[in-house]
């Protein structure tokens, strides 16, 4: 078999054979097939895209090309998810004690952030202790005890998703519908829980910038996890705007223990909840309606934030924050964003939010950056709010930063006001 043939076959539209896939695959990771031609591959498939059948065999080459995580030393029923990504999203940091408190167990393997999106491991990082790389027995201890635990993703799991994405990033192919699918199912289906939940953003701050896009993606995901055997499901969710009032590491920590402590009422709060009931009820805990008010009452019980900090405590991190986020780290500097004129506020921005955080220190630009757990930003007022002059729109946080007027000027640009009152899009668009 030749990569030249396989280029070609694909740029014909004509679909490659499961035994062809996995030459690709493997030539990947071997490096018997050189940079130029996986990138030439990969952009064939940007302009031809891939049968079902031939997403599937990527997905499972993928899958098969390192290490697979054993969960069956964990006692019941595991479920996963994962969020294309997105400003604010600390939907995990919420659902997983949920879910956990309601019976499921929550095995979790989460990323750093980069560019305008934060990552789960981030977050927790920022937690006094916490560690993300604890050893497997440790993790599988953790999960038993406590119901859920989150590690920051090893580097044998999938290595051929690590090689193929850097190509994709430096090459213009990252936007492709079966490339994005094989790459975040290899992961999740080499990870190995029972059940997934993916929630695919669509809007300004997403990959997926249009919700028929987002749509595809998730049908493709779904139908992946399905054939391969997993129990699956997506909901599409808005990203035009951040999600949640805080955005950063600590901060957004912080907002996600006031849910657990009861706050369950917020945008956010709402979402996270549903999306539990959503992994709950694929683990067979009841219908949706019966793993909603199971998911609210292990908030309202003080459950779901008991379980939060046991996950802090076996993973070394100081179980008091659970109780008392202040003991966060908190920032030296702060600067207050207000309007300059009456009326409503029309939008906020994700992307440029995601932005200014990492201005600020809360994200990076490359990988190796180093960031400031304090830094980020709050904002005051949701898209439709009435606004007068002088009235705050956010607060800008960061220790390692004293000039906040690059930040200050894109979150203000990120924040229009405008004299008609918009609509607000739900949330929750669709559950596929
Ligand atoms: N996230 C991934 O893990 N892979 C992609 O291709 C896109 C988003």
């Amino acid at each position: 078999m030749r990569a030249y043939d396989l280029i070609m076959k694909t740029r014909r539209g004509e679909p490659l054979t499961g035994a062809e896939i996995r030459f690709l695959v493997s030539g990947c990771v071997s490096g018997d097939i050189p940079d130029y031609q996986l990138s030439a591959w990969l952009m064939a498939v940007c302009f031809q895209s891939l049968t079902p059948a031939e997403t599937l065999e990527l997905t499972l080459a993928m899958r098969d090309s390192g290490d697979r995580m054993d969960l069956s030393g964990i006692h019941g029923t595991t479920a996963d998810k994962h969020s294309t990504g997105g400003v604010g999203d600390k939907t995990t940091l919420i659902l997983a004690p949920v879910v956990a408190a309601c019976g499921g167990y929550v095995p979790k393997m989460s990323g750093r952030g980069l560019g305008h999106t934060g990552g789960t491991i981030d977050k927790l990082e920022s937690i006094p202790g916490f560690s993300t790389a604890i050893p497997y027995d440790r993790f599988i201890d953790t999960v038993n005890r406590a119901g859920c635990a989150v590690v920051a993703q090893s580097g044998h799991l999938v290595p051929a998703d690590k090689k193929l994405y850097a190509l994709r990033d430096l090459t213009a192919t990252v936007d492709s519908i079966p490339l994005i699918c094989a790459s975040i199912m290899s992961k999740k289906l080499a990870m190995g829980a029972d059940c997934i939940l993916l929630d695919v953003k669509t809007g300004s701050g997403a990959f997926m910038k249009t919700e028929q896009e987002a749509v595809q993606l998730g049908e493709a995901m779904v139908r992946t996890a399905k054939l391969a055997g997993k129990r699956c499901r997506a909901v599409v969710t808005d990203m035009d705007m951040p999600l949640g009032s805080a955005v950063g590491n600590a901060i957004e920590v912080a907002e996600a223990i006031s849910v657990l402590q009861g706050q369950r009422h917020t945008a956010l709060g709402k979402l996270s909840l549903t999306l539990a009931a959503h992994m709950l009820t694929m683990c067979g805990r009841g219908t949706l309606e019966q793993c909603l008010a199971a998911a609210e009452q292990a908030v309202d019980s003080g459950t779901a934030l008991e379980r939060f900090a046991w996950m802090l405590q076996c993973q070394g991190g100081d179980p008091a924050v659970a109780e008392h986020p202040e003991r966060l780290p908190q920032p030296a500097n702060s600067l207050t964003v207000t309007a300059d004129r009456a009326g409503y506020l029309t939008r906020i921005a994700s992307e440029e939010i995601g932005l200014a955080a990492m201005e600020l220190g809360a994200g990076r630009r490359k990988a190796e950056d180093v960031l400031d757990p304090t830094a980020g930003l709050k904002l005051h007022c949701a898209v439709g709010d009435p606004v007068t002059p002088g009235m705050p729109l956010a607060t800008l946080y960061a220790t390692g930063v004293t000039d906040f007027s690059a930040a200050a000027v894109r979150v203000r640009g990120a924040m229009p006001i405008g004299e008609a009152q918009p609509r607000v899009q739900p949330l929750l668009r669709q559950v596929i």
